[in-house]
């Protein structure tokens, strides 16, 4: 079954707090935060602080998404912060293998995350140092963008190449093509939008969870 990971990027920045509940009362475990620094990513979104609120006072999962250079300087604080998965992208640069390592030692699922022009092949060497890889359907920045495609093939490139782990995706998704994330072997489905502009998010996961 697919989980869904509903990303607070679309939630109602005024009304953070409900609209987390409301989602986790309908049932998901898991809350994609995204930060971004403004500079590897156009955008500016969500601390630490954020974190560790939906960490410390949701009960819900912080699976962070870190769109940022640099990564290694923030590994500790999002982990000291309580999240539960932290992902960094492949094209930040850095030594990404030593990063999902300090990631692991702190006992927090290590995802790595490719662009939709990145291929898969360029995560083969680190399929023994990560928990999950993140495939974007969009280009990394902003929710509300339409799903790109030809990133579903990534998904099943991935599994052809051996990847047993989980594999997400981000950016587009809604209930219309997520049965072909599905077939393609998608494990976690980050939706914003979908989730959180639906007049009734509730409904909207029950009808996903119910279509095993
Ligand atoms: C892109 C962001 C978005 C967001 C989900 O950098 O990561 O993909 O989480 O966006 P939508 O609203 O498309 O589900
Ligand atoms: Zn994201």
């Amino acid at each position: 079954m697919i989980r869904i990971a509903p990303s607070i990027l679309a939630a109602d920045p005024l009304a953070l707090g409900s609209d987390i509940e409301r989602v986790v009362k309908a049932g998901c475990e898991w809350v994609h935060i995204d930060v971004m620094d403004a500079h590897f990513v156009p955008n500016l979104a969500y601390s630490p602080a954020t974190v560790q609120a939906v960490a410390g006072r949701t009960g819900a999962f912080a699976d962070t998404h870190l769109m940022m250079d640099n990564p290694e300087q923030y590994i500790g604080i999002f982990a000291d912060a309580g999240a539960g998965a932290l992902t960094i992208h492949i094209e930040a640069g850095g030594d990404t293998g030593a990063m999902l390592d300090s990631i692991r030692k702190r006992g927090i699922l290590a995802g790595v995350s490719l662009k939709p022009d990145t291929p898969a092949e360029r995560v083969v060497p680190y399929f023994d140092k990560a928990d999950m890889i993140l495939v974007m359907t969009v280009e990394p920045g902003f929710g509300g963008q339409k799903l790109n495609e030809k990133c579903i093939d990534k998904i099943r490139r991935l599994r052809e190449l051996g990847w047993t782990g989980l594999i997400e995706a981000d950016g587009g998704i809604n209930e219309a093509n997520l049965p072909a994330l599905r077939e393609a072997g998608l494990d976690v489905a980050v939706m914003g939008t979908a989730v959180f502009r639906d007049p009734d998010p509730a409904a909207l996961i029950a009808r996903i969870n119910a279509d095993k």
